[in-house]
């Protein structure tokens, strides 16, 4: 069975090289999989793999990058610092865990905390894919670089971050890795804020293209499934002076942070 056939919403799910099994029926059933997967090297030294957590029926789907040491030990996605910092953010909006689902790009820890391989991306691509299909998410909440990557290839994390972008029929908003903000007052400082405008990209992810303020960008909504360029939704909505202010903002900020250096030090 494919993608397709399964559910016909192909051209949400991402690139058209993604293939694998992609029948699961439930979240649970890809969790199950994912649990005895050795698709790729990263099986080989897990402890635990870690499908995913929240609920199964959330808006709001959140991808991290790849479970570090405490997730690897408990089986769950952000248990560690990152998670702590992950939860304080998300009270402020406010949501729990309970409002989300939280995942990762890979599913297994990669050793010594280093980035996933490309190949590991792709071996683990399927799980995510079903679980978009199954979630169906209105908002998909990137956190850091490799997570945006996956979704948009041109994206700069230190340029997109707290954008509330379209993505076919669904929202994209990227955030900085909570982990960069922990090593970073100024970044944490820019998630604080970023945050902040999640609701504002739900309330953007609930409107029929008749209520939007411009319409969808034809770009958009004719290309290939995984050829779409986010379009970002800001430009559209910039009519009031408050919206304005906060983009502006948001630039200034990345300006002074990469002045910090911040780029030299892989946080960007
Ligand atoms: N960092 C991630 O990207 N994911 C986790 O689950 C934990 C830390
Ligand atoms: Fe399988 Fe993904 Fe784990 Fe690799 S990272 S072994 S593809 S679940």
């Amino acid at each position: 069975m494919t993608t397709t056939d399964s559910t016909g919403q192909t051209g949400q799910s991402g690139s058209p090289d993604s293939a694998g099994p992609t029948n699961w029926a439930s979240i649970e059933a890809i969790a199950d999989a994912v649990r005895v997967c050795t698709k790729c090297r990263l099986h080989s030294d897990r402890i635990n793999a870690v499908p995913g957590d929240g609920s199964p029926v959330a808006s709001i789907l959140i991808i991290g990058e790849g479970p570090g040491f405490n997730e690897d030990q408990r089986g769950l996605p952000f248990v560690g610092r990152s998670g702590k910092l992950l939860d304080e953010l998300l009270a402020t909006v406010p949501l729990s865990r309970d409002d989300v689902f939280i995942t990762n790009v890979v599913k297994c820890r990669p050793p010594d905390n280093r980035d996933p391989l490309p190949d590991e991306v792709s071996a683990c691509r399927p799980y995510l894919e079903r679980q978009m299909e199954l979630l169906d998410p209105k908002v998909i909440v990137t956190l850091g670089r490799h997570s945006l990557l996956r979704f948009y290839p041109e994206g700069r994390i230190s340029k997109d971050h707290g954008k509330i972008l379209r993505w076919g029929d669904r929202i994209l908003f990227p955030l900085y890795h909570p982990a960069a903000g922990l090593r970073n007052p100024a970044v944490k400082r820019e998630l604080e804020r970023d945050v902040l405008r999640l609701p504002e990209a739900l309330r953007e992810s609930l409107m029929t293209p008749g209520q939007r303020a411009t319409p969808i960008g034809q770009a958009n909504t004719t290309s290939a499934p995984g050829s779409e360029t986010p379009t970002s939704v800001d430009a559209e909505i910039s009519g009031t002076e408050e919206v304005d202010k906060k983009r502006f903002e948001t630039v200034i900020e990345n300006e002074l942070v990469e002045e910090k250096g911040e780029r030299q030090l892989g946080l960007l």
